[in-house]
């Protein structure tokens, strides 16, 4: 089929025609596969090809051409010879209908080799006669899956029978030009491919993703930045990012953002502000990435994680803690103010010591014979006494006060003591015979002294309670500390009271379940609570017999995040 252009003698073996031509040659010139751009470093070589082959062959024109994509109805010269007499210059376009020999090559995908065209009917009449160009050899040049992509040729100003070296040589040309395409589409196809992940990653990504150039003009955006900030992208481009979703008052933050990313050239992230479409503001961490190889003047990109939902769980979680100190304190001001007998008790021994004190003192003094050593002894004496006062105050206050939760070295065998010592005026007004049991090698744990404190204060006083009805036994009041397996540190207060139905348990401890007529039913909560956010564990078990066991334990090597 090819034959049939042929005018001359043409020699296939020699030369490896069909290198990669089609077996049948009846394929479509081209199909619709992305278009590869043939950079400029092949250009000039191929350039300096076309140079060699016209002062090799001593023809005036040596020529590349290059079908067009994408509907294929003309070629254009791409390298065409620096030599006399050549009329083609680069970048000249051919029709494909003007039956030009190049023309004739790519639509039959087959070599041609015309000695002289003025010779022959076929050819007299083709446009290269026109501008002198008598003889030709070309050769098709394919792309590495088939398609076509254009010839190379030499052509003459008189009568060229091309020797064999000749057609050798332009065949061998040939395969250096397909060579160069394979390399041109294997680096087109891996591009591509990187192109398509990263236009997945784009799309998909769940951050805003934003191309912007040197005046902060948005070139690109992906899908989420629509869905973050109301505009979608055909809105958005073009525009200044601080025009679009800057809030008014921080116009100049974003654009001093844009504009540390040209010189810096170093990735950094802010947390700020911006504005959605519908005037809202929005919350977003964002992420500035300059890519100076980008070129064309792009900066580079712009990523905004929406903060929103982040920000209204750590509200909502502030709020909590803060409704959970607010209890907290309540349950404590409450429970303290149970302990009024035993708070007036215990500040009333020192007061009287120091009352006793002073006025032995002063009759010391005030004696015929005053006696120095006995009233300074008296002295000292009202000073302990005071000392004591004011130590009984500064625990209740500390005990009173709204505070932050801190993180300390407890001793939890001190820390259950002092509650005791502070209750006891109201266990003995209760006439409960108290027992304590304290670990001797407890370990320290980590957490917070009140906090821990008032777990145990109310501890005690629900089993006081539970006791206070109990007359046909004696109301008995163990507390006990130990250490637990898995480095657990523990505090049980065991009681003969009145019990609690096992099915029942559960129950206890929902904030506001109270069986008392003055029971606010906060006390076991809020006691949970604290304890759950010391790591560690609040629980009761109902007694076979008369009473109920309430226990916690912490771990002693808990973190200092307390909450
Ligand atoms: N040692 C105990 N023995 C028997 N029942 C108990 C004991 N401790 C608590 N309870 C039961 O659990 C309920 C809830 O206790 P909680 O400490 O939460 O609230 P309250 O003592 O009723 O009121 P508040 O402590 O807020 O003043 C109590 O009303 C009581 O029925
Ligand atoms: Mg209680």
């Amino acid at each position: 089929m090819g034959g049939a252009y042929y005018v001359g003698e043409l020699h296939h073996s020699r030369a490896g025609y069909g290198l990669i031509a089609d077996a049948d040659g009846g394929r479509a010139v081209n199909s619709d596969a992305p278009e590869i751009a043939i950079s400029s470093d092949v250009l000039r070589k191929w350039q300096r090809i076309v140079d060699l082959l016209a002062n090799i062959m001593h023809v005036p024109s040596a020529v590349v051409c290059k079908i067009e994509p994408p509907d294929y109805t003309h070629y254009t010269v791409i390298s065409s010879s620096n030599s006399t007499g050549n009329p083609f210059p680069v970048d000249q376009i051919f029709s494909m209908d003007i039956g030009t020999f190049c023309e004739t090559v790519i639509k039959s995908r087959e070599p041609l080799l015309v000695a002289n065209g003025l010779e022959n009917d076929q050819w007299k009449s083709a446009p290269e006669m026109r501008v002198g160009m008598v003889s030709y050899l070309g050769f098709p040049v394919f792309w590495p899956d088939g398609r076509v992509f254009g010839t190379i040729c030499v052509l003459d100003n008189k009568t060229n029978r091309y020797s064999d070296m000749y057609q050798e040589l332009l065949s061998h040309c040939r395969d250096v030009l397909q060579g160069d395409l394979q390399t041109l589409a294997r680096l087109g196809s891996e591009l591509e491919e990187q192109k398509a992940h990263l236009s997945e990653l784009f799309a998909r990504v769940p951050e805003a993703i934003v191309l912007a150039d040197r005046d902060c003009r948005i070139v690109r955006v992906n899908p989420e930045f629509t869905k973050i900030f109301g505009y979608t992208a055909e809105e958005a481009i073009g525009r200044r990012l601080q025009d679009l979703i800057a809030p008014d008052e921080l116009q100049e933050e974003v654009e001093s953002v844009m504009y540390r990313m040209v010189p810096t050239g170093g990735v950094f992230a802010v947390e700020t502000v911006r504005r959605h479409k519908n005037g809202m503001p929005v919350p977003v961490s964002l992420l500035c990435v300059p890519v100076s190889s980008l070129g064309s003047g792009d900066t580079g990109y712009v990523i905004y994680r929406d903060m929103t939902e982040t920000k209204r769980l750590q509200d909502e979680q502030r709020r909590y803690q803060e409704i959970q100190l607010e209890l907290a304190h309540a349950n404590r001001i409450a429970t303290i103010g149970q302990l009024s007998a035993s708070i007036t008790h215990e500040l009333n021994q020192p007061l009287t010591g120091i009352l006793t004190n002073c006025s032995t003192g002063l009759r010391m003094l005030t004696d015929d014979s005053p006696n120095l050593d006995g009233a300074r002894e008296a002295i000292r004496r009202t000073m302990r006494d005071a000392n004591r006062a004011s130590e009984v105050i500064l625990r209740l206050r500390t005990l009173y006060s709204k505070r932050e939760v801190t993180a300390e070295l407890v001793d939890l065998n001190e820390t259950t003591r002092e509650v005791i010592a502070l209750s006891l005026g109201e266990l003995q007004k209760g006439q409960v015979i108290v027992r304590t049991e304290f670990a001797d090698d407890l370990p320290l744990v980590i957490g917070d002294r009140v906090q821990l404190q008032q777990v145990v204060l109310n501890l005690l006083l629900n089993a006081l309670d539970a006791m206070i009805g109990v007359n046909d036994r004696p109301r008995q009041l163990v507390v006990k500390t130990h250490r637990q397996e898995g480095d657990c540190v523990g505090v049980s207060v065991q009681d003969s009271g009145v019990g609690f139905e096992p099915h029942t348990v559960d129950k206890l401890f929902e904030a506001f379940y109270t069986t008392k007529q003055d029971g606010m039913g906060m006390g076991l909560s809020v006691s949970r609570s604290i304890i759950e956010s010391h790591h560690g564990r609040l629980w009761a078990v109902p007694h076979d017999g008369a009473g109920a066991t309430f226990s916690f334990s912490i771990p002693c090597r808990t973190n200092t995040n307390i909450q």
